[in-house]
């Protein structure tokens, strides 16, 4: 089993920044935007939304675009990715639904005490700490929060890694690609995800693996 190699938390570099917020995420996060519909099929999804991580705010803009009745605020402690986001959110005419907030987790201020869904993708794997993300999950939700988590899992192998960045992201920049690689390798398995939600009380939380690559964590407290 390939041991897990940290990445650094936030994306801040220019370049990294730009060729992200460029890249073509299209299958995974309409695949995103698929299971939480699934998920949460049986609810009225409307009210205030959380994106950690948010990054350039792609996952926020169709969150907003699927779910009309939702406000959206995105949070993120890259500058730069929010710089790619907010110029998203204004082609999309979206400022009134879509506000991006510059804060690093765990201390970032948000704007609400609670929040009536909680979404993020791939900020999981990025954590100095995942246990971040949980804490903050139990801090904003209440028992009827929808929250919905999706993330890398890391493979067996470099040479597994290797070749799932072959399968997806060959045609990339090699920026983008040496970025894929990095944080597969920086992912988490899904017994070890399994492990956090149960040292932060979130055993109620359903996990699951959704591709070769993508987990989600899903559902409510209460
Ligand atoms: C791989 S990107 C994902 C962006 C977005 N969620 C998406 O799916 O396109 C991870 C993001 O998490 C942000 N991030 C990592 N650690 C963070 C922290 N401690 N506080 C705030 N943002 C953080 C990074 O700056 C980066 O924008």
């Amino acid at each position: 089993m390939m041991k897990r190699i940290p990445e650094p938390d936030l994306m801040n570099g220019d370049k990294q920044a730009l060729a992200y917020a460029n890249a073509d995420f299209n299958e995974p996060h309409s695949l995103f935007i698929e299971l939480f519909r699934q998920t949460f099929s049986y609810t009225n999804i409307q009210g205030h939304v959380l994106d950690l991580g948010c990054g350039p705010a792609d996952i926020s803009i169709r969150f907003a675009n699927t779910y009309p009745r939702c406000l959206l605020e995105g949070v993120d402690g890259s500058k730069n990715m929010l710089k790619h986001g907010r110029e998203a959110v204004i082609k999309q005419k979206l400022e009134r639904r879509v506000d991006l907030i510059c804060g690093y987790l765990p201390k970032a201020q948000l704007p609400r005490a609670h929040y009536d869904v909680i979404i993020s993708n791939s900020l999981l794997h990025h954590l100095t700490d995942p246990m971040i993300l949980w804490d903050m999950i139990k801090k904003y939700t209440t028992d009827n929060t929808s929250v919905f988590i999706m993330d890398l899992m890391r493979p067996d192998s470099l040479q597994a890694a290797r070749q799932l960045v072959g399968d997806y992201a060959a045609t990339e920049p090699a920026i983008l690609q040496e970025d894929f690689l990095n944080s597969l390798c920086a992912s988490y398995r899904v017994d070890e995800v399994t492990e956090q939600l149960q040292k932060a009380g979130l055993g109620m939380l359903k996990i699951r693996a959704v591709t070769d690559r993508h987990f989600i964590v899903c559902g409510r407290l209460g």
